[in-house]
């Protein structure tokens, strides 16, 4: 495995490999790697010749300074997981290489960016396609690979990579959670032993969701995610909505469509959580 740090050295290197027909696979990062990115470059390594991980810290996607400052940065120990996955490369630039100047770039792909993150992260999705086009750009992978914990922004990249042309598949993964139902995060290291368990709480009523929703409408199966969170002491819900899954949409009935999708943000302590359960999934 080799760590570079500049396009120029990784797009030599990947020129060569493209060069003797292999594929590219590329699963972007901001490093402190958990088992949830392990299984996404295993299966990058699986579907592709080389695989590329990506390991950036993103200035531009955090609307909130404090939350940039306290992302953790691990690069030794993610070089670590990521050689022992079978990785080909880690490219892991400064922020001067990924903005030599500043990206004044606006991408704009309502309606699936103007609710839920949308709204409570404001900027938040320009940046990530910013770093996540030129990353495809520097790349230029055959498949890129993103996890469904956060699915508004696979949604997104989709819609960007649809209307970019950009010539790659987009393949989304399955959220990866500890044994008891936490959903990996790299935010978890930062929930201390009791956080951790009042976390807990957010996966469970989800999964408890799943059941209700049976035999209850979908306004009260809202209604029972939102007040399981609020009666957990520790926990502050941000939103929950219960989303058509392909265009982000609230829907109001079980049967509007064939793809439903409840999307959670809940605060623990000072620690911003996010997961999602689905409803109803049609074969896409
Ligand atoms: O999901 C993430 O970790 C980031 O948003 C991504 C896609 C690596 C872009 O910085």
């Amino acid at each position: 495995m080799k760590l570079v740090h500049t396009i120029q050295e990784l797009q030599a290197a990947l020129n060569a490999m493209r060069a003797q027909g292999k594929t590219i696979g590329l699963v972007p990062t901001m490093g402190a790697l958990h088992a949830g990115h392990a299984s996404l470059v295993k299966r990058c390594v699986a579907e592709n010749d080389v695989a590329v991980v990506s390991v950036f810290v993103n200035p531009t996607q955090f609307n909130d300074q404090n939350d940039l400052l306290k992302y953790p940065r691990t690069l030794e120990a993610d070089c670590r997981l990521l050689e022992g996955e079978g990785a080909a490369f880690v490219f892991a630039p400064s922020v001067e290489e990924m903005y030599p100047e500043a990206d004044t770039r606006r991408f704009s792909y309502a309606p699936l960016d103007t609710v839920m993150e949308g709204i409570h992260r404001p900027g938040h999705f320009n940046g990530v396609c910013q770093i996540v086009s030129k990353l495809f750009d520097a790349v230029k992978p055959d498949r890129a690979y993103f996890g469904e914990k956060d699915f508004q922004q696979l949604a997104i990249i989709r819609e960007m990579v649809r209307q970019m042309h950009y010539p790659l598949e987009i393949v989304g993964c399955p959220i990866v959670r500890e044994a008891d139902g936490l959903a990996l995060s790299s935010r978890n290291a930062r929930l201390s032993e009791a956080e951790r368990a009042t976390a807990l709480n957010i996966s469970r009523a989800l999964f408890r969701s799943l059941d209700f929703a049976r035999d209850h409408t979908l306004a009260e199966t809202k209604r029972f995610v939102e007040e399981s969170i609020a009666a957990v002491d520790g926990l502050r819900l941000e939103y929950f909505e219960i989303v058509d899954g392909r265009t982000l949409q609230a829907v109001s009935s079980w049967d509007d469509t064939d793809y439903i999708v409840g999307c959670i943000t809940v605060y623990c302590g000072d620690v911003r959580l996010i997961d999602n359960i689905k409803y109803k999934e049609s074969i896409k």
